[in-house]
């Protein structure tokens, strides 16, 4: 499996709510941990629509082995307002400051045991939480990022060309 990268369609599309969550499910959150812990730069989360699978799950781990997955997520609250750089795993080497919500109360299922759960966070956690949201409705962070120029980049790495071609586009 590979990550998706920045441009291809799939990255775009609405993913569909899971409603049976079994063993296939359960293999699939230990591969995104794997792709996650195996990628250049390391991420801290994973949406499913990043593989090309356009469902509902995300999966997170902004400290080792602190892993959250949840199945339906749907952030219920948010409060306040915090800026920090974030990066994605489909648009690798490139960051960007984004304002997000402090905190938040997200909604989903526990694919452990296939239970409800709501789970306030803050800080990272939340920011992990509200980018991998995005995913599943086709929002990448670069969309909150309003000039080319805002965007760092790491050695090695460029800006997709289809991304130049947004901000090109944009003025
Ligand atoms: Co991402």
């Amino acid at each position: 499996m590979e990550i998706i990268k920045y441009g291809n369609p799939i990255l775009r599309k609405k993913a569909k709510s899971i409603n049976k969550i079994d063993k296939s499910i359960r293999d699939l959150i230990v591969d995104m941990f794997d792709i996650m812990h195996n990628s250049t730069p390391k991420g801290v989360g994973l949406a499913a629509p990043q593989i090309g699978l356009p469902i509902q799950l995300i999966v997170i781990e902004t400290e080792p082995n602190k892993q959250l997955s949840l199945i339906n997520p749907e952030i219920i609250e948010s409060k306040g307002k915090d800026t920090a750089l974030e990066g994605c795993l489909s648009i690798p080497g490139v960051w960007g400051n984004v304002i997000r919500a402090k905190k938040i109360k997200v909604r989903g299922i526990n694919p452990n045991n296939s239970k409800k759960i709501i789970l306030e966070a803050e800080g990272i956690l939340a920011r992990a939480i509200q980018h991998e949201v995005d995913h599943l409705n086709g929002i990448l962070f670069t969309d909150y990022i309003e000039k080319i120029e805002d965007l760092c980049v790491d050695e090695g790495f460029v800006i997709p060309e289809k991304l130049r071609l947004y901000y090109k586009e944009r003025k």
